[in-house]
């Protein structure tokens, strides 16, 4: 890992950047006016209504909402993580970034790094094995057998472990620090014996090591910048293991990675959606038949990890699964993950296949149309979850519909706040013939209306924005669109406010007198970025617009403040000052209030319990 790329280097780099030209190289822009125009990339369109404006360095999209400056327009178009569009954007302006690193992280970086290295050697001596080992046939018919071209086999960078206990070891286990760095990234295993014996110099490496892999066909991991950190390898016959896995190591989280995000990225294609599959053999074979987009888990069930770096690059995720009840089920385990995650824009799908298919046979067997128009048509997540809900119940009956409003109400309640948890409400009000408003409140202790979680709240900032988002979701979403008109009632943060004041007006942040001490421990994401942000032009008073967005982009709320870039919205106003310090007053004194709560309730309980030493 890279250290972090200092604030300073980014706020250079966005004013040396001109996002016309950083665009223009991607889609051929017009001049017209001020601005200039094309078709959106981001969104299919047959008339203009994308444009850049020069002065303000921004970007915005007024069919879709898309928005945002030189930063957040790589990451949408290259598909870039933060720190990637901050390098290709350096990459263009001939800059080096200085990254900076604290000692320790340098020192683990650098192992890591000696990890890597062992893991990329390990990785050519496979693929080499696969052209010159004797026993190159076996491996290439087995590959060929499953109907892959070396074309693909070469993109995913297939190898072949030959049989043998000590290839890996000898070939690249050269000295006594090579053996132990192989021994750390999981490549080779150190023999029993060998841990309890006092170490003897005289041992070979034999003596000590054997190779983990032996006789598979193997699968370099990588991670999203490309990186083998790991290895799958099957074999070739019926014998079990099917697959061996690398284990956890420093540079290998097995329950974060997604097999095959760095090859459907570096594939080319522009994707708006992922395919979510089971296996290695799933993702290689769909790319096989040119579905470039599939991803899969490294063998376990699909966590908010998965869930969250798959948002992170598109706005839809299809789950494949099984038809079959172990599908059924594994389906029912990956809503359940998802609904946390459900925010407006985001839309999840579940396609069920034959029992006893998998994505790689079924693919073959009706082909790539078939396959797609499939996957397009596929379950959407709220219809998989009232079917399954109701499926066992009777809901003409007023007991059966108090148990699906009991059970519905915990899955909601998961859902941000936002449309898209109002929607899951009335589609529930409906089925239960009751109104949305009484739901509500028999729901209550958490009112759906009401924004206070800091995930969804800023799609409140433009109501206007979430039924456009909504309307470009289109499918199965359609029918929510005229609902959606009648949503009225948010409250947005005042963290959200605040922000978006300092947004138009950076200065603003140099005439709070108050301590902010108080907020430093805020653990909600709209307070630990208006702090961040006020530092950001307490450090440096010139702090501008652009730097900010920069810096917000890296943030969890990230990419959807782009949402502020309403072209009115970023204009300077006069006067917003006295109300920017009346907000930075009550969050302050919210907070007082609470570690005065706490500190209340600690006092009374030790009153009561004078021996627990636990505060409340
Ligand atoms: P084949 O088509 O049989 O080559 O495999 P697949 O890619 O279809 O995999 P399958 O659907 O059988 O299993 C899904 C995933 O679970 C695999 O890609 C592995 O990540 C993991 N897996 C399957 N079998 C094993 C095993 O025996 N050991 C381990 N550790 N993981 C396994
Ligand atoms: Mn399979």
């Amino acid at each position: 890992m890279a250290g972090l790329i200092p604030q300073s280097f980014i706020d250079d780099l966005l004013h040396r950047t001109d996002i016309v030209e950083v665009i223009d190289k991607r889609v051929s822009l017009k001049k017209q006016g001020n601005n200039h125009t094309a078709c959106c990339p981001f969104h299919e369109e047959k008339t203009p209504s994308f444009s850049v404006n020069q002065d303000r360095q921004f970007y915005y999209c007024f069919g879709c909402g898309a928005g945002g400056n030189a930063i957040g327009f790589i990451m949408n178009f290259d598909q870039a993580s933060f720190p990637q569009a901050v390098e290709n954007l350096a990459k263009d302006a001939g800059l080096e970034i200085p990254y900076q690193e604290s000692e320790a992280q340098a020192k683990k970086n650098s192992q890591n790094g000696l990890l890597i290295e062992a893991l990329e050697s390990a990785n050519k001596f496979y693929q080499s094995q696969i052209r010159h080992h004797n026993n190159r046939a076996a491996a290439i018919s087995y590959l060929k057998g499953r109907g892959l071209t070396g074309k693909i086999a070469q993109e995913f960078g297939l190898g072949y472990a030959p049989p043998g206990w000590a290839n890996l070891l000898t070939s690249i286990g050269t000295d006594g620090k090579q053996q132990r760095i192989l021994l750390k990234a999981g490549l080779i295993i150190e023999k029993p014996q060998n841990k309890t014996q006092t170490k003897n110099q005289s041992q070979t490496a034999e003596q000590q090591y054997y190779d983990r892999f032996r006789d598979r066909i193997m699968f370099p991991i990588r991670d999203s910048r490309g990186r083998t950190v790991a290895f799958g390898g099957r074999v070739l016959s019926d014998e079990k293991p099917k697959y061996l896995n690398s284990p956890e190591t420093p540079v290998f989280r097995k329950g974060s990675e997604l097999y095959g995000l760095y090859e459907s990225k570096k594939s080319g294609e522009k994707h708006d959606k992922l395919i979510l599959v089971e296996g290695y053999m799933d993702v290689i074979a769909l790319a096989q038949m040119e579905i470039r987009n599939a991803v899969a888990t490294l063998g376990t069930a699909t966590n908010s990890t998965h869930l969250t770096r798959m948002f992170r690059q598109v706005p839809e995720v299809i789950f494949c699964f099984d038809g079959d009840k172990a599908g059924n089920a594994a389906a029912w385990r990956a809503l359940e993950n998802t609904l946390p995650l459900m925010e407006d824009g985001r839309q999840v799908k579940f396609l069920f296949l034959p029992a006893g298919a998998d994505p790689d046979t079924h693919v073959r067997s009706i082909g790539k149309e078939a396959f797609l128009g499939e996957v397009n048509s596929a379950t959407p997540l709220e219809d998989f979850f009232f079917n399954k809900l109701t499926q066992d119940l009777d809901i003409g009956s007023i007991e059966g519909k108090a148990r699906l409003s009991n059970l519905a109400k915990k899955y909601i309640q998961k859902i941000p706040t936002g449309i898209y948890a109002k929607l899951m409400l009335n589609r529930l009000a409906d089925l239960l013939g009751v109104s949305v408003d009484s739901l509500d409140q028999l729901f209550n202790g958490k009112p759906l209306l009401d924004s206070t979680r800091s995930n969804s709240v800023l799609e409140s900032l433009n109501d206007k924005n979430i039924i456009n988002n909504l309307s470009s979701a289109g499918g199965n979403r359609q029918g929510f669109i005229g609902k959606a008109e009648e949503l009225k009632g948010y409250r947005k943060p005042a963290s959200l406010k605040a922000i978006e004041l300092l947004l138009r007006n950076p200065e603003i942040a140099l005439s709070i007198t108050k301590d902010l001490k108080p907020l430093h421990a805020a653990e909600d994401e709209g307070r630990k970025l208006l702090v961040a942000l006020i530092e950001m032009v307490r450090n440096n008073p010139k702090t501008d617009t652009f730097s900010m967005l920069g810096y917000c982009y890296a943030t969890k709320l990230g990419g959807r403040l782009t949402k502020l870039l309403d072209s009115e919205k970023i204009t300077p106003v006069e006067g917003l000052e006295k109300e920017f310090l009346q907000i930075i007053d009550n969050i302050l004194s919210d907070v007082t209030q609470k570690l005065e709560l706490v500190r209340l309730k600690t006092e009374l309980r030790q009153k009561v319990y004078p021996h627990s030493r636990n505060s409340i």
